[in-house]
C-alpha cells in the first residue's frame, strides 16, 4: 500500500548501511518492549485483537445508538484525545454535505468566541457528547465539558447522562469520577497507550464511527501494515526506511522536515502527524521542528520560502496513486483562457504534475524530499497510514535516543498554567 522514494542522495545506502546494527537494534527494544518507554507501546499489537475486544462491541453499540437520537456528536478533547479522530473524519467527510451524524470538535483551545457560537448551534440540535481525557484533568476539554454539558442538561433534564460517552483512564483521574458518579458510558484509554498513540482505540475509533468511517476497514489496514512492517530489514521495511532518512537528513543539518499533502482532505491528517513526531522527538534539545503544507494552495504562500529560503528544510511529500473522485477538463471552442492543452486531461494528473515538477524545483533548490507513495486514500489506508507513522516514530525517537513516549514539555506548560490560576496543589 506504500512505498518510499528517495533520489536525493546517491550514496543513502552507505549510510544506511553504518546504521543497520542500530536499526536491528531499536527493533528489538521495540518488539520486546524493553527501549525507553516501553511500558507504552501497547498500540503496537493493538490491531491484532482490538476488533474481537468487547470494547471494541460497545463503540459499535454506543455509535449506533449516537447515530439514532443525534445530529451532532460534540467530541471533547485535545491533543491526541482528538486530532487522530478529526484527521480522519476530514479525510473522509464531504465538505458540502453532511451525511449522518455531524461530528463537531470542543475543548481543543480556549476561545469563548468558539464555544458560544457552537452552544447557539447546538440549541436547535439533538446531540450528544463524547468527552475525551487520558488524564482526565486536561484545563481546556474539562471547561468545554462543564458548558456543554450544563447545555445538555438543561435540554434533555435527567436524561441528559444517557447522552454523555466519556474516554478516560479505567481507574483514575476527574473525568472517570465524574463517569462514576453520573453514570455515564465509558470507554477506556489503555495505560500502555499514549494520547498520541490512541486513534485507534476507543478514542478515535468512536467519533470516526460515528462520523461514518468503517472503522473494521481501518483496524484491517492497521492489521496490514502491522504485518508488512514486522521486519528489521529496512530496505523491506518502508516504517523503518522513511526513519532512518528522516533521521540522516536531520544528522546532516536540516532543521525542518515539512509534510506536504496534494489533497486538501488529508490537511488535519498532517496535524495529527505533527503532534505524533513532534511531541514524541522533541526532547533533549533534539529532534526536527514538523511542519506542515497543504499543496497547490501553499505553493502561492509557501513556496517561496521552500525555493528560495534558509535551507534548513526537506519535505515529506505524500503522494496519491489512484484517486476515487476525478474530473476531466473540458475542451471550449473558443480557448480564450489557452487551457484547451489540458482538454481531455484527467484533474488529478495535473495534480501529480503539479507534484513532481514541484519536487524538482525543490531539488533545484536544495530542498530534499522523501516521497511516500499511497495507492489510494480509503478508510483501510488510514488505519494503514496511522500504523506506518506511529512505527516510524518509534525507530526515529529511538535514533536519537530520546523516549518517544511522553510529553514532560507539555506537562510544564499544564503546571504552569494550572500554578497562574491558582488551582490548589500548584
Ligand atoms: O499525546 C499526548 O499524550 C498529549 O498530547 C495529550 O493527548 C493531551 O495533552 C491531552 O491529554 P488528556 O487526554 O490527558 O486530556
Amino acid at each position: 500500500m506504500i512505498n518510499i522514494e528517495y533520489k536525493y542522495d546517491p550514496t543513502i545506502n552507505e549510510k544506511i548501511d553504518l546504521l543497520k546494527k542500530r536499526i536491528s537494534e531499536n527493533h528489538s527494544k521495540i518488539t520486546n518492549k524493553n527501549g525507553l518507554g516501553s511500558e507504552f507501546l501497547g498500540w503496537l499489537d493493538l490491531p491484532k485483537y482490538y476488533k474481537d475486544s468487547s470494547e471494541f462491541n460497545e463503540i459499535i453499540k454506543a455509535g449506533d445508538q449516537i447515530k439514532k437520537d443525534s445530529q451532532v456528536l460534540v467530541v471533547i478533547g485535545i491533543g491526541g484525545s482528538y486530532l487522530g479522530a478529526k484527521a480522519g473524519y476530514e479525510m473522509f467527510k464531504n465538505p458540502f454535505k453532511t451525511n449522518g451524524v455531524e461530528v463537531i470538535f470542543a475543548g481543543h483551545q480556549l476561545s469563548s468566541k468558539y464555544l458560544n457560537n457552537l452552544t447557539e448551534y447546538l440549541m436547535t440540535k439533538d446531540f450528544s457528547i463524547n468527552v475525551i481525557s487520558k488524564s482526565g484533568t486536561t484545563t481546556e476539554p474539562a471547561i468545554s465539558f462543564r458548558i456543554l454539558k450544563n447545555l445538555l442538561e438543561e435540554k434533555y433534564k435527567d436524561k441528559a447522562y444517557q447522552r454523555i460517552y466519556a474516554t478516560t483512564d479505567e481507574k483514575k483521574g476527574a473525568l472517570h469520577n465524574l463517569s462514576i458518579e453520573n453514570k455515564y458510558k465509558t470507554f477506556v484509554v489503555p495505560d500502555n497507550i499514549g494520547g498520541r498513540f490512541s486513534v485507534l482505540t476507543a478514542v478515535g475509533l468512536l467519533p470516526l464511527y460515528v462520523g461514518g468511517i468503517n472503522i473494521n476497514d481501518v483496524l484491517d489496514g492497521a492489521l496490514e501494515a502491522l504485518n508488512d512492517f514486522s521486519t528489521d530489514d529496512v530496505y523491506k521495511n518502508p516504517a523503518y526506511y522513511y526513519a532512518v532518512i528522516r533521521y540522516l537528513l536531520y544528522k546532516s543539518g536540516k532543521k525542518v522536515e515539512i509534510l506536504a499533502n496534494y489533497e486538501p482532505e488529508m490537511a488535519y491528517f498532517s496535524e495529527w502527524w505533527k503532534q505524533l513526531f513532534g511531541e514524541s522527538e522533541g526532547k533533549d534539545l533534539q529532534g526536527l521542528f514538523v511542519s506542515s503544507v497543504n499543496f497547490t494552495t501553499d505553493l502561492h504562500s509557501m513556496g517561496q520560502y521552500i525555493q528560495e529560503g534558509e535551507r534548513i528544510l526537506f519535505e515529506t511529500v505524500i503522494k496519491v496513486k489512484d484517486h476515487s473522485s476525478d474530473l476531466l477538463i473540458p475542451k471550449v471552442e473558443n480557448d480564450i483562457d489557452e487551457l484547451n492543452y489540458l482538454a481531455g486531461k484527467k484533474l488529478s494528473y495535473i495534480n501529480n504534475t503539479a507534484l513532481e515538477a514541484t519536487l524538482i524545483a525543490h531539488e533545484d533548490g536544495q530542498v530534499p524530499n522523501i516521497k511516500i507513495n499511497l495507492d489510494e486514500i480509503s478508510h483501510k489506508s488510514f488505519g494503514y497510514l496511522v500504523y506506518f507513522f506511529e512505527l516510524s516514530c518509534a525507530m526515529s525517537a529511538y535514533l536519537l535516543n530520546v523516549n518517544p513516549f511522553n510529553q514532560p514539555g507539555v506537562e510544564a506548560y499544564k503546571k504552569k498554567m494550572f500554578n497562574l490560576l491558582g488551582k490548589k496543589g500548584y
